[in-house]
């Protein structure tokens, strides 16, 4: 279980590593750095014990101070807040080295009233879920993590919240990387084929009123060609395959949750058909064969459009229009 008042205690480490940063390099002294973030000598000298633990590399001088030699390449709280620019999202910042599920951490939090916009990053998932139940595989070196969402919204009109996500991550991601990026619907990332992104969309309802939802991604980021199972390398790439030299994930995270707060913030303010229109604006799959598996049924057909609620139409093969609210999408060869 998580300790929720954890994350408002790394506020002074963050002051802190703001003010050895404003001094490029140099020295500050303790005294200095005391007075200005208000606390004693010694626990300025604790904060800057606790930041190495962390992995930043502070050199201490007796006369002459701190000074910041290099900060860790790993996904921390306070390397995000520095880097993150966000009104909603990503106020509130869990990250850990390892957890079963970034999906499970975020619903315990949301039951226990985390507010909206709270984040929670792992480095590594051991029981990650994917879609229709399957397990997500997300070792060291991608970037996996879940946001609360509390959109006022009832519960059978969540879809556009799923479509948000592909659309925010998309634009993210191609922005940083050049990538030619493809939406599968409802939210998949495929480059050349491949899949590289995986988003997942969960919700507490009541009959009438969503109490929240949580939008799970997972970017393929810095992960190896030999790291992913046999059974994978068809059908995954990573960042790092396609561009050949690994991208800081720290910043791909900063840049996508910032995305994800634009967009929400126009899915909140502009509604449903904004999103869609943005969704279609995007690389996607519309007017490729798609072969669909629903609860109900499997059909083939060409993927047509998007309807006003974010459904996928399908023309089948026998010429009938079919509306698809869930299931499984595969891309055809055409
Ligand atoms: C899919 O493509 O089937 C969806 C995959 C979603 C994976 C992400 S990784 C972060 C979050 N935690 C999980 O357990 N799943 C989601």
């Amino acid at each position: 279980m998580v300790n929720i008042s954890a994350a408002s205690k790394s506020q002074v480490k963050l002051e802190l590593l703001r003010a050895l940063e404003a001094n490029t390099g140099g020295f500050v002294s303790g005294e200095k750095l005391g007075q200005q973030l208000g606390i004693s000598r010694t626990s300025v000298w604790k904060h800057i014990q606790a930041l190495r633990h962390q992995g930043y590399a502070i050199e201490s001088l007796p006369r002459q101070g701190h000074r910041l030699l290099s900060c860790p390449d790993s996904l921390l709280s306070l390397e995000i807040q520095k880097q993150l620019h966000t009104r909603l999202l990503g106020q509130t910042i869990y990250c850990f080295p390892q957890l079963t599920s970034t999906q499970n951490i975020a619903f315990q939090l949301a039951q226990k009233g985390a507010p909206e916009g709270t984040l929670i990053v792992a480095e590594e998932q051991t029981g990650a879920r994917g879609r229709l139940g399957r397990f997500y595989f997300s070792p060291r070196g991608g970037v996996w993590f879940s946001l609360v969402l509390k959109p006022p919204l009832q519960p059978q009109l969540t879809l556009p919240i799923s479509l948000m996500a592909g659309v925010a991550v998309a634009e993210a991601l191609k922005g940083l990387s050049g990538l030619p990026l493809v939406l599968k619907w409802p939210n998949d990332i495929f480059v050349r084929d491949k899949k590289v992104v995986g988003i997942l969309t969960e919700m507490v309802a009541e009959s009438d009123r969503v109490q929240f939802v949580i939008c799970g991604i997972g970017v393929n980021a810095n992960i190896e060609p030999g790291a992913f199972p046999e059974e994978l390398r068809p059908i995954a790439t990573s960042l790092k395959i396609e561009l050949g030299y690994e991208i800081s994930r720290t910043t791909l995270l900063c840049q996508v949750v910032e995305s994800l707060d634009r967009y929400y913030h126009l899915f909140l303010l502009q509604g449903p058909q904004a999103i869609i229109e943005a969704w279609r604006r995007s690389p996607n799959m519309l007017g490729k064969k798609v072969r669909v598996s629903s609860p109900e049924e499997t059909m083939k057909g060409m993927a047509l459009d998007l309807d006003s609620q974010g459904a996928l139409q399908v023309q089948t093969d026998t010429g009938l229009v079919k509306q698809v609210v869930a299931g499984d999408v595969r891309l055809l060869e055409n």
